[in-house]
């Protein structure tokens, strides 16, 4: 049953407390130590330039956090390739680097050095738009002979074998879909009610079969850069929606060594791995975040991940972020003109859950899956520190989440969005001034519109100061309001 879950206890600790706790100690990722378990994960705001580079207000979003100094801050899903993508960061050509650099310098001056910077690196498939219907039947549409037989046999006018295809497309976009779903195949439904969608298995299109050939070589480049860039290290995006998780994907079916078992769909995961360390050394970190569970029909489940989570620690992965769902497959059909988002059906949800979850609610949610990865990490001899999300927002909870071994690093989206300073309040004593998240998700309807994303909270206080920066309607603020009172760091 559905009930709106109450926020987990408010008790804050002394500052004697937090430096005694186990979240404010510090922790070796591969070459380099956090000086604190508490790490800000990736999330996309859209502020990238239409060209994927960095902006003023890309400074703004990272520096606001870098002052809360986390141990670690990820930098969004950043595109590998040097393609077009909208105002998402890319990393896919040696002309990112200088303005990656910047990114690097604001936040280790905002951090006073304190905070690890990591950058989480992605590739993405094509996901059209969903279509107006008459464009989809007069343009999209590839017309066979196929959906002649199958409209001849709909209303048993033989004529429509013959028919011009000026006809047949005149026909097909009056029919009701009720009739449609009896004419169009899986592929050609999904296309015209969603938006067409590719697959690492459509092998008969020569840039998907070549996945596994270019994905190393373009990974291992963007690395090299984010390298170059002074970045700590990199997270690989083997999560959500995109390539690399749906090679994991349990409905992964290629039949060339890349598809089927558990063993062949961790192939490419790990020569991308490969191929990043032989451009980046040893002596830098790369992780990855992938799924513990994907939460769709046939997908991948624990004891995946626990496979996978083993084979990343062998492969010496320095660290193992885990999240959950956010697949396309089971998403919310999207409104003519907008593409579908992978956090809108029930993966998505446990994704980035919210109050409104069933039991046990969205706080602490993965921690059977991230402490059932870790155990399978551990057996398996491998000390690789695992990092959890979702739903975390409170110190005992935090505290406890180490101290029973669902995981070594504790990480926060959605709470550190709301108020970037948490952390640092709570190490300095004042957590009664930490602004709560919510767990309503009205930044993640922001992002699922690309809209800049912002916290609710921010704007409680009339916009007064015309320095702040303000989102494109000058409605909402773009950064969360300064902490009016710090105190030195400790
Ligand atoms: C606005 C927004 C953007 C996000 N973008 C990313 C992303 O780029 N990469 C990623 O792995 N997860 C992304 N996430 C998921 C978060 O990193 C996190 O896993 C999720 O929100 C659950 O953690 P939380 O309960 O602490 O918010 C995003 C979440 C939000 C709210
Ligand atoms: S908008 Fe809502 S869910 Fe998002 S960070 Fe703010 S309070 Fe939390």
């Amino acid at each position: 049953m559905k009930t709106r879950h109450t926020l987990p206890s408010g008790e804050w600790p002394t500052r004697a407390e937090a430096a005694a706790s186990r979240l404010f100690s510090p922790i070796t990722l591969g070459p380099i130590t956090l000086a604190q378990r508490t790490w800000v994960p990736a999330m996309v705001p859209w502020r990238a330039s239409a060209d994927g580079e960095v902006t003023p207000q890309v400074l703004a979003w990272y520096r606001r956090f870098a002052e809360g100094r986390p141990g670690a801050l990820v930098v969004e899903a950043t595109g590998v390739r040097d393609v077009p993508s909208g105002p998402l960061l890319r990393i896919g050509a040696d002309r990112f680097v200088p303005g990656l650099r910047r990114l690097v310098e604001t936040v280790r001056e905002a951090s006073g050095g304190q905070t690890r910077l990591l950058i989480q690196i992605i590739d993405f498939l094509r996901i059209r738009r969903r279509p107006e219907k008459a464009k989809f039947f007069q343009r999209f549409l590839e017309l066979t002979d196929r959906h002649r037989e199958a409209l001849s046999a709909s209303d048993g006018d033989e004529g429509w074998l013959a028919a011009s295809e000026h006809r047949v497309r005149e026909r097909l976009t009056e029919l009701e879909d009720s009739v449609l779903e009896g004419i169009l195949n899986s592929r050609e439904l999904e296309a015209y009610a969603f938006g067409a969608r590719e697959r690492v298995g459509d092998v008969e299109e020569s840039h998907i079969r070549e996945l596994p050939q270019v994905l190393p070589g373009i990974f291992g480049a963007a690395a090299r850069r984010a390298r170059e860039a002074g970045f700590d290290g990199v997270e690989l995006h083997y999560a959500h929606a995109y390539t690399m998780a749906s090679f994991l994907s349990r409905l992964n079916s290629r039949t060339d060594g890349y598809g089927g078992s558990r063993e062949q769909r961790v192939r490419l995961p790990l020569e991308v791995y490969e191929s990043v360390r032989r451009a980046v050394g040893s002596d830098w970190v790369v992780g990855a975040r992938f799924l513990g569970d994907e939460v769709i029909d046939g997908g991948s489940r624990v004891d995946d991940a626990c496979f996978f989570g083993v084979e990343f620690a062998r492969a010496r992965f320095d660290f193992l972020s885990l999240s959950k769902g956010g697949k396309f497959e089971d998403a919310k059909q999207p409104r003519v003109g907008e593409a579908a988002y992978p956090y809108t059906g029930p993966s998505g949800h446990e994704c980035m859950p919210t109050v409104h979850m069933a039991a046990p609610g969205p706080f602490g949610r993965q921690a059977p899956l991230t402490a059932a990865i870790r155990r399978a990490v551990r057996e398996a001899g491998f000390q690789t520190p695992v990092v959890i999300a979702g739903g975390i927002c409170g110190f005992t909870q935090a505290e406890a989440l180490i101290a029973e071994g669902a995981a070594d690093i504790v990480a926060a989206a959605r709470q550190s969005l709301a108020d970037p300073d948490w952390f640092r309040k709570m190490q300095l004593g004042r957590g009664e001034e930490i602004r709560r998240c919510k767990f309503t998700n009205y930044c993640e309807a922001l992002d699922q519109r690309h809209l800049e994303v912002t916290c609710q909270l921010w704007d409680r206080r009339p916009l007064v100061d015309p320095n702040e920066l303000l989102s494109r309607d000058h409605k909402r603020r773009l950064v969360a309001p300064a902490w009016s009172d710090p105190q030195p760091s400790p």
